[in-house]
């Protein structure tokens, strides 16, 4: 199709806005539009009330890519975030962050195990606090998605399984520095099928009446986050139809509904940008060597996950098929395979859908500093996170010889 007047103005306006970050904070370069990330609201007027509550999950992104929840009392508070909007999952809660999130005063402890339950109410009563607590419950369901990423079926370490939430239910209720309050359940994340959704909704339902006949009664039902984004041909779930799953389970029923989007939120907010260091043509393949690294974007070495990649300028040069690597000495340091391009050395490419897991999973792997990120609003940028220096790097670091 051809490009009408306004995409082609578009097009030359996002090319020159990327050459000019480009050239004002180097190439490695995270990038996220500000516009991009309301549609959620589709959820909330589907369910025609404010019930639904977004408690936007931190992991995905913690700059402008948004802490995992285990740092974030540590991070959000002090940033200003109202810890009473802050639902606090994880497997592994330490002592340490149990005292942070208590005397900060967060919703609720989402409880993975009879360990966790016992250690929170002990690290309660020496605050003389009460601690919120809601248990996860693993309700077997498969979430049909990358296995790194399932979350809700029973092989996994997630949450308790269902079967044995009553017990514990009966357990917490009697422990006297914990309140029960709630419910939750995340069974993965990229889901593109909203059924195994429907039917994790349905068995956590169930219990939470299951509960209520026996007079433990929950103030609110957290289903997680979950929903998946399009990278390359996947049709992700209309976040309308979502609303309407919960609205028809939701109707007449008292509890409030909280909701952890993460992905869903900011990830097709947010491309990478790098610069073609080397075009390295090969017998059986060619290469085009950029300045981005697995460590900047893990998730194609660590899924092989698949990435959009764009030449951000058009070039009058012959399209070819190239692997897109990084400089790291590993095989598995790559970010797109056979695709199809027409570029040169010096170019820069944007590796789209980058918003989520970008940021929040990279590393100084290969002494690699973190790439510098901008939030582009209309027509201004803004820079919100500096790209590292070696002094960022080595701040930590003694000499012991
Ligand atoms: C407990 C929990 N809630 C919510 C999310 C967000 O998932 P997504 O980014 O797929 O919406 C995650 C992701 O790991 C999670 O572990």
């Amino acid at each position: 199709m051809p490009t009408s007047p306004n995409g082609l103005r578009r097009k030359i306006w996002v090319a020159f806005i990327l050459q000019a970050a480009a050239i004002s904070f180097a190439a490695v370069l995270g990038v996220y539009g500000a516009s991009a990330v309301l549609k959620h609201v589709l959820i909330q007027q589907a369910l025609q009330q404010e019930a639904a509550h977004y408690w936007q999950r931190l992991q995905a992104n913690p700059g402008a890519d948004v802490p995992d929840t285990y740092n974030m009392t540590g991070y959000l508070v002090p940033a200003g975030g109202d810890a009473t909007k802050i639902v606090f999952s994880g497997v592994g809660k330490t002592v340490d962050e149990m005292r942070a999130a208590l005397n900060a005063g967060i919703l609720c402890f989402n409880v993975e195990s009879v360990s966790e339950l016992h250690r929170l109410n002990r690290v309660a009563s020496e605050l003389g606090k009460v601690a919120p607590v809601s248990f996860r419950v693993n309700p077997d369901v498969d979430p049909k998605t990358h296995p790194y990423i399932s979350t809700g079926l029973k092989e996994n370490k997630f949450g308790v399984p269902i079967a044995d939430a009553p017990a514990l239910y009966r357990l917490a209720a009697s422990l006297p520095h914990l309140k029960v309050t709630g419910i939750d359940c995340h069974i993965g994340s990229q889901l593109i099928d909203l059924s195994p959704l429907a039917d994790a909704a349905d068995r956590v339902l169930a219990l939470v009446d299951a509960l209520a006949a026996e007079g433990i009664v929950l103030h609110h039902i957290d289903l997680g986050g979950g929903i998946g984004i399009r990278y390359r041909d996947e049709t992700p779930p209309d976040l309308a139809a979502y609303g309407r799953v919960l609205a028809a389970r939701f109707a007449g029923r008292r509890e409030k509904l909280l909701l952890e989007p993460g992905r869903s939120l900011v990830g097709n907010a947010g491309l990478l940008l790098t610069r073609v260091e080397y075009l390295k043509p090969g017998e059986d393949k060619n290469f085009a060597i950029v300045d981005a690294a697995m460590n900047d974007l893990m998730r194609p070495a660590l899924y092989e996950a698949y990435h959009e990649i764009v030449a951000v300028d058009e070039r009058n040069v012959p399209s070819q098929r190239y692997d897109i690597v990084g400089p790291i000495c590993e095989t598995g340091d790559f970010l797109g395979f056979a695709r199809d391009l027409a570029i040169e050395e010096g170019d820069l490419l944007a590796l789209l859908a980058a918003g989520a897991y970008g940021m929040s999973m990279a590393s100084n792997y290969n002494s690699r500093p973190r790439a510098a990120e901008i939030l582009i609003d209309r027509n201004e940028i803004h820079l919100v996170r500096e790209r590292e220096s070696q002094d960022h790097m080595m701040a930590g670091e003694r000499l012991v010889y």
